[in-house]
């Protein structure tokens, strides 16, 4: 296969095209990625000489540089990761939202539609279902009812696929995952701020009761599931993926301040981000039936990885927070009453 993968310069992306490559086969991979403050070449170190790897920045609107790269490459499959994912800065700023994802899938869409693609992965979210109260689960029946400006364009472009596949026929499956944690997560993200502010002794911001739940996968999980789907998902078909690992927040910002070996006094509540949605649990019974796909590890492990890898590549988050993301961190916690100083600022 030749495979164009979108956003591959990001957190999920990054590792999955690691795992393309780590296959040891011969399939084409193309990257395509903006590099926005989220995407980082970095991350995929080591796959730069790969003669079966080729990275093109540029952004997934820009209609003629898709049209000429799935010609040019021959592109028979695309697993599309690009997309603004931040929940807190579709907030602060929807409009981007709306761009790229909804318009940058749109086009893609036409695009791979157009050159004959045969094999199309939305990379979607179980936010486009909303919150669940105290029990139950997503299903891929569940009503879509996305709640921030993200979810919403998120559910826009996931049901453009479903269009697309409904209307012409057009090959795309979709995922719908829970919150992916691991390696090369940028440290707007719960479990890497929490990480880098907790090694740098700084105070650990929990919005609202702390009560919230999410539902944690390790993102090696996630890639192999979409993999799965790439290769054996049914056309028009939706796959839930979820590591069935339910935790409040506070309960995980406490697991790791132990494991770090810091003080819980470091815990500190500020002002919610508005609209949270309560809890995400996914029933993910249909990809483990239909297409074998299971969690590798456990919580346990994948968190304990996870803290391994941030603790040995200090230099790569260091590197992200002593940058522009310093000024976000300080607008967007500063709104919410958290200590204005930036994760990784030394003691
Ligand atoms: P990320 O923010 O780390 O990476 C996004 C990547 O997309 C970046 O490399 C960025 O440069 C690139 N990008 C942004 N706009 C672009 C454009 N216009 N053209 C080309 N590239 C562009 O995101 P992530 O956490 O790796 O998430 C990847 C995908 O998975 C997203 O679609 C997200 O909605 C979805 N998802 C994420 C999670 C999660 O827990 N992180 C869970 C479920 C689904
Ligand atoms: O569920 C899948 C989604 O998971 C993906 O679609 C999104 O792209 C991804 O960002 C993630 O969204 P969340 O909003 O759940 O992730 P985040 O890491 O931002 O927050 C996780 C939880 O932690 C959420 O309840 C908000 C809370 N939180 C987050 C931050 C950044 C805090 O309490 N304090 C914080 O500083």
């Amino acid at each position: 296969m030749r495979i164009l993968v979108t956003g591959g310069a990001g957190f999920i992306g990054s590792n999955y095209i690691r795992l393309l490559l780590g296959t040891g086969g011969d399939e084409r991979v193309v990257n395509l990625d903006l590099l926005t403050y989220a995407g980082n070449l970095e991350n995929l170190a080591g796959c730069e000489g790969d003669p079966r790897y080729r990275f093109v920045r540029g952004d997934i609107r820009d209609r003629a540089l898709v049209r000429g790269l799935l010609a040019a490459e021959g592109i028979d499959a695309v697993v599309h990761f690009a997309a603004e994912s931040h929940v807190d800065r579709s907030v602060e700023g929807p409009e981007i939202f709306v761009s790229t994802n909804v318009l940058g899938t749109e086009m893609l869409l036409e695009e791979a539609r157009a050159a004959g693609v045969a094999r199309f992965v939305m990379v979607s979210t179980d936010e486009v279902y909303g919150s669940l109260g105290e029990t139950g689960l997503f299903t891929e029946d569940t009503p879509l009812a996305p709640n921030s400006p993200y979810a919403a364009s998120k559910a826009a472009a996931d049901l453009l696929c479903r269009a697309f596949h409904h209307t012409w026929g057009f090959p795309v499956m979709t995922t719908r995952c829970s919150n992916n944690y691991g390696a090369y997560q940028f440290p707007e993200k719960l479990i890497p701020l929490m990480i880098a502010n907790a090694l740098a002794d700084k105070p650990l911001p929990v919005y609202g009761d702390g009560r919230n739940v999410r539902d944690w996968l390790w993102v090696e999980d996630h890639c192999r599931a979409v993999d799965l789907v790439l290769r054996r998902g049914a056309p028009g078909r939706v796959y839930n993926i979820g590591g069935c690992n339910e935790l409040a927040n506070i309960d995980l910002v406490t697991l790791l301040v132990d494991r770090l070996g810091r003080s819980r006094d470091l815990i500190t509540f500020v002002a919610d981000r508005p609209g949270h949605d309560r809890r995400y649990a996914i029933d993910a019974s249909r990809i483990m039936a239909e297409l074998g796909w299971a969690p590798s590890v456990t919580f346990a492990e994948g968190l304990a990885r996870t803290v391994d890898w941030y603790l040995a590549n200090r230099a790569w988050w260091e590197t992200i927070c002593s940058g522009a993301y310093r000024d976000y961190y300080a607008r967007m916690y500063g709104s919410r009453g958290a200590a204005g100083t930036t994760p990784g600022d030394g003691p």
